[in-house]
């Protein structure tokens, strides 16, 4: 399975210090308040779970299971495969996600927590690739920037693999003309 990456992106100590620095920011601003964190499953799961280890006030967490529908036109269309179990009415909400690429799972996932009535609405992400916008969508909380290149681990996938890897890599090109 390791055989099968090319290039390191981001080693385990670099994630670690990024999720460090993030938990010590979102702490901070969320003092007084409970936030409730979202996972977008499944690419969230090593993500969120190391976040919340560093998380030190109160919160709690829900997860849904989402894809965007990649149409032909702009508005994208938000397919829900698990559904949130919370009324989030009134809530301070933190969407936690593994990459913003395009950005329009999170616009729309966005949109349907305000249409919600949540209070307020934060995106933390681990990495962030710029070169991959269509739809105008910025994250609050970023770990890492990352080329315009499909990387893999630490929660994203390749057809479903590659989740487990504890660092974040690109594949070798000989993986995808399999
Ligand atoms: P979006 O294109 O910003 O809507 O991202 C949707 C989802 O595509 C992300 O949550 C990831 O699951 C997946 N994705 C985007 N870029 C990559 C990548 O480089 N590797 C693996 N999955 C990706
Ligand atoms: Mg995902």
């Amino acid at each position: 399975m390791v055989n099968d990456i090319k290039k390191v992106s981001l080693t385990e100590e670099k994630i670690a210090e990024h999720v460090k620095r993030l938990g010590k920011q979102i702490t901070a601003d969320y003092q007084n308040k409970e936030p409730v964190f979202i996972g977008l499953l499944k690419g969230c799961n090593p993500f969120m779970m190391d976040l919340l280890k560093q998380i030190k006030t109160y919160c709690s967490v829900e997860y849904m299971d989402v894809s965007s529908y990649n149409g032909t036109s702009s508005t994208g269309k938000l397919i829900i495969n698990q559904d949130l179990k919370t009324n989030i009415s009134g809530k301070d909400v933190i969407i936690v996600d593994d990459i913003l690429d395009t950005g329009r799972t999170l616009l729309e996932v966005k949109k349907l927590l305000t249409s919600r009535g949540a209070r307020s609405i934060k995106i933390c992400v681990l990495l962030n690739k710029p070169e991959g916008r269509l739809v105008p969508i910025e994250a609050d909380y970023i770990g890492d920037l990352v080329p315009n290149e499909f990387v893999v681990g630490y929660g994203l996938d390749y057809n479903e693999r590659y989740r487990n890897l504890p660092f974040i890599g690109v594949l070798k090109e000989e993986i995808y003309s399999k």
